[in-house]
């Protein structure tokens, strides 16, 4: 199999690319910005082919996929993984650079991929891509506005490429977590831990090899199973914004 994922250099995109090495005959692609990263990842995994690269720039997903038409010719399995949400400002005071780069990075970043690795995965027999969106995509909270808006869009492609794809061997899959400890908190908060941290006070969250084991379990279902949509969060969760804390 082989596989590319996003956003493999932390969190449940480095969760994600472990497991699927532990598949049989997997080749691994992973993509993020931080190089050193990807390579540790990589090496620890008994190679992989290592692009690091800004999916904010236009030309990226052009580029990553040419090389991967050099080294492979064909791509099994697209992991849609990259993302972040960036602040949790109300509408009022909502700025500017966090929403388009949650757009650019979340939507359009993610279109661009998809565009580009389509004429790979229609060159393998059976393709899958999975698309991580968020309990965000369908719910929503105060503050969240740009990052809801974002994952309601991830939603939204998945359902279009399902009904493009209608006919051809490719599988469609939208993972959609609730809170996973990663660091995406810290992300969202500009690299503040304190802040980061009590997102997940007092409650255990999903941890990115839980998505993980969601992933690879849809991928490795028969080629004629598609697993649509599945949502996953932790217990304590039952809703975005409705957390029990402290329990016993
Ligand atoms: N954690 C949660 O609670 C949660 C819940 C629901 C959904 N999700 C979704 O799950 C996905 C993974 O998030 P995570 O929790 O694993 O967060 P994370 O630990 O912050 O990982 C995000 C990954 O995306 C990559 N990335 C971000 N911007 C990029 C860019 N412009 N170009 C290339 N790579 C980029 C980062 O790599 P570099 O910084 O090295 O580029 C990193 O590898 C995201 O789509 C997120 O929205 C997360």
């Amino acid at each position: 199999m082989i596989a590319l994922v996003t956003g493999a250099s932390s969190g449940i995109g480095a969760a994600v690319a472990r497991r699927l090495a532990a598949e049989p005959e997997a080749r691994l692609v992973l993509v993020a910005r931080r190089r050193d990263r990807l390579e540790a990842l990589a090496e620890g995994l008994g190679g992989a082919t290592v692009i690091a690269a800004d999916l904010l720039q236009e030309a990226t997903p052009g580029l990553v996929a040419r090389r991967v038409t050099e080294e492979h010719g064909r791509l099994d399995l697209l992991v849609n993984n990259a993302g972040a949400a960036l602040g949790l400002d109300p509408v009022a005071e909502g700025r500017d650079d966090d929403w388009q780069a949650m757009m650019d990075t979340n939507v359009v970043g993610l279109l661009r991929v998809t565009r580009s690795f389509l004429p790979l995965l229609r060159a393998a027999p059976h393709a899958h891509i999975v698309n991580l969106g968020s309990i965000a995509g369908f719910e929503v909270y105060p503050g969240g506005a740009g990052y809801a808006a974002s994952k309601h869009a991830v939603r939204a492609i998945t359902q279009v490429l399902r009904l493009e794809l209608n006919g051809e061997p490719i599988r469609i899959t939208e993972i959609a977590p609730g809170m996973v400890e990663t660091e995406f908190s810290e992300v969202r908060f500009g690299g503040d831990k304190q802040r980061a941290a009590g997102v997940y006070a007092g409650v255990q969250p999903l941890t990115a090899d839980d998505v993980a084991d969601c992933i690879v379990w849809a991928v490795t279902r028969p080629p004629h199973v598609d697993i649509d949509v599945m949502v996953v969060r932790p217990v304590a969760q039952a809703a975005s914004h409705k957390v029990a804390r402290n329990l016993e």
